[in-house]
């Protein structure tokens, strides 16, 4: 076929900040990931989340040589390090001669990550009762005891109030499962927090820093935004915050102001992908990150309507009051002058000069667009009384389709709002078949940023129907000016969502087919969009209306290896239903269904049976085969 390019032709012009990233902490993104700390629960703050047992020793096991012996516990009382941190490792020593006894960390993953001949920075908070102070030894070694990776680092802590100490390890040795060990010498009572190892080699050199793989892969794409922190744990869980007035509420919304300052003093959180996060990696990291990659920062902070599932609008006006002034705060952290309140808490961190936000969003896939709505706009005139320059972005809800959609829009185009950041995650066919979507978008309307999207696997048909999106998204660049794929990274050993644009153990990483066609696009944007046409053997996307799905077959039977090709045998979608039935949905209406013994059942009484994959309900009229296994019925 030919493709014909009218190179004089005008098109929209491509906003060069069309594409960005989406950093959210799922998946393990941040801790164990792109925060570079490699000691997991270093301030032993971990509790249970959900179902999941967590303990402030989680990851921390007793250690103890030949003739050493005591007690560890996680402990929170008057004796803690400050009121955010406010559990800590205490220590009973009763070691005899040379004894030593103390605690094994056992890192992420396989264990603790290093590189022979890299420098890595110890640090801890610590206090004794011990009249002539107490010596540590702090080893980096295999589980066993029996491999040193580095010469020991030996301290001695004095005192009974906390102060901080620190050496510096450099690896002998390469490994992906090392263990960090502090053993203590003597007897009485130790306390230890913050127990910390931090390569020197982080991205940018930055301390506190990032996981220089990770963070040159999302460099490699050029990002011209990064959004972050979420996505779902922005807005899910409690809206009050963590002090003693809000009772230390655990399972927070993501506040911002909770996560700047020193690291001891930052409070940590239950967060809703179900395990702990420390805010190591928190807002002036962020801004600092984004400032690194030559990307717009775009936070998002939560709008008092819990998202995700747990649909509940918050009524508390003094709350709202307080979201909103701490999202003015974070404007004036961000932008405001170092003799600024918030701006001196910038300098201070290290970064005088303003970060240069020009957009927020405030809220994310909000279910009750009339609650959300009506708290944006308190949220969006306080900014603009305050900040007319920024842009404040809304969002349209959960669904891409349906009456929440459709309501959210509505009150967004009511209520004048610059920018809805839509989001969907669909099959590839879907994405194919939707290539005209924003075509028929309002010019005038609000503008659209896709913040996140992503064709249902990591496979190379998903990266090629995202591909072939973009060529949508950039037609009607009038219309969409920002996109982002998501989720950005995934650790193998803790993944909540997939697919992901790239994935990571402990000492590597790799990016997705997805994440190919993102850094060519990303990488590769044009001024404007010319206009071109294709002849050949190309069908045109067809409008969506009628039916697909196993339409055919009726009444009770069992199906297996369900294949739905296009006419000329192009594979569309298939399922084994080996991992479930979660990738479908029955039409509403007709008849039920479940997945026994790794195959689809349905009965169903109706003149049709109709199924088709989860979150694609719309009915189309599609030139379709369906082949599958009949196994009964
Ligand atoms: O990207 C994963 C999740 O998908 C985000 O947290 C949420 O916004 C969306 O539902």
């Amino acid at each position: 076929y030919t493709i014909t390019v009218d190179a004089k032709g005008s098109g929209p012009a491509i906003d060069p900040d069309m594409y960005g990233v989406f950093f959210e902490d799922i998946n393990r993104a941040a801790d164990g990931g792109l925060y570079a700390e490699l000691v997991q629960n270093r301030s032993f703050e971990y509790l249970p989340v959900d179902n999941r047992a967590y303990t402030g020793l989680t990851s921390w096991s007793a250690i103890a040589s030949a003739g050493g012996s005591g007690s560890i516990a996680a402990v929170d009382d008057a004796a803690r390090l400050n009121e955010r941190n406010r559990t800590y490792l205490k220590v009973a020593l009763t070691n005899t001669g040379e004894g030593t006894y103390g605690a094994l960390n056992s890192g992420y993953n396989t264990g603790i990550a290093l590189q022979a001949g890299k420098r890595y920075d110890f640090s801890v908070w610590a206090r004794t009762d011990a009249a002539t102070g107490t010596p540590l030894t702090v080893t980096l070694r295999d589980q066993g005891g029996l491999t040193a990776y580095a010469a020991p680092v030996r301290l001695t802590v004095h005192g009974d109030t906390w102060r901080a100490y620190s050496g510096t390890f450099v690896a002998t040795g390469t490994t992906d499962a090392a263990r960090l060990a502090v053993e203590a010498g003597g007897t009485g009572t130790l306390r230890l927090d913050m127990v910390s190892l931090f390569p020197r080699d982080t991205f940018m050199g930055r301390p506190n820093g990032l996981r220089r793989d990770l963070a040159e892969k999302i460099a490699a794409l050029e990002p011209r935004f990064i959004r972050f922190p979420g996505g779902c744990l922005v807005n899910t869980g409690s809206m009050y915050g963590y002090t003693a007035e809000d009772g230390w509420q655990r399972a927070r919304s993501y506040q911002w102001k909770d996560t700047i300052g020193p690291v001891e003093q930052r409070a940590t959180n239950a967060n809703f992908w179900g395990y702990n996060q420390s805010y190591g990696l928190g807002y002036y990291e962020y801004f600092q990150f984004a400032e690194d990659l030559g990307a717009k920062p775009v936070p998002v902070v939560p709008a008092l309507v819990t998202g995700c599932g747990q649909n509940r609008a918050v009524d508390d006006e003094a709350l709202l009051r307080r979201h909103i002034q701490d999202t003015l705060d974070l404007i004036e952290f961000a932008n405001g002058p170092a003799t600024s309140t918030w701006g001196a808490k910038r300098a201070a961190m290290g970064h005088p000069r303003p970060f240069g936000l020009d957009r927020i969003e405030v809220g994310n896939e909000e279910n009750l667009p009339d609650a959300f709505m009506a708290r944006f706009v308190q949220f969006r005139d306080a900014i603009k009384a305050r900040y007319p320059g920024i842009t404040v972005i809304s969002n349209s809800g959960p669904d891409d389709i349906g009456t929440t959609f459709d309501r959210a829009w509505e009150l967004n185009r009511a209520n004048g709002v610059e920018m809805v950041d839509e989001h969907y995650y669909n099959s590839p066919s879907w994405f194919l078949q939707n290539n005209r979507r924003y075509d028929s978008y309002d010019r005038n309307g609000p503008k659209v940023w896709l913040g996140e999207y992503a064709s249902q696997d990591n496979k190379l048909s998903n990266a090629l129907a995202e591909a072939a999106y973009m060529t949508g998204l950039e037609r009607n660049a009038d219309v969409v000016t920002m996109a982002s794929y998501a989720p950005l990274l995934a650790n193998i050993d803790y993944v909540q969502w997939r697919p992901d644009l790239i994935w990571f153990d402990n000492d590597q990483s790799w990016g997705s087919v997805s994440y190919e066609v993102q850094k060519l696009f990303m990488t590769n944007v044009g001024d404007r969009v010319v206009p071109s046409t294709v002849r050949g053997a190309v069908r045109a996307p067809e409008p969506v209306t009628g039916a697909v799905g196993l339409s055919t077959w009726r009444t009770a039977a069992r199906y297996d290896d369900v294949a739905v090709t296009s006419a000329d045998g192009t594979p569309l979608f298939s399922d084994d239903f080996s991992a479930g039935a979660d990738r479908w949905t029955p039409l509403a209406g007709r008849g039920t269904w479940s997945v026994v013994d790794g195959a689809y059942v349905q009965s169903d009484t109706s003149a049709e049976n109709t199924m088709v994959e989860a979150g694609d309900e719309s009915w189309r009229d599609y030139d379709l085969s369906v082949k599958a296994t009949k196994l009964s019925g």
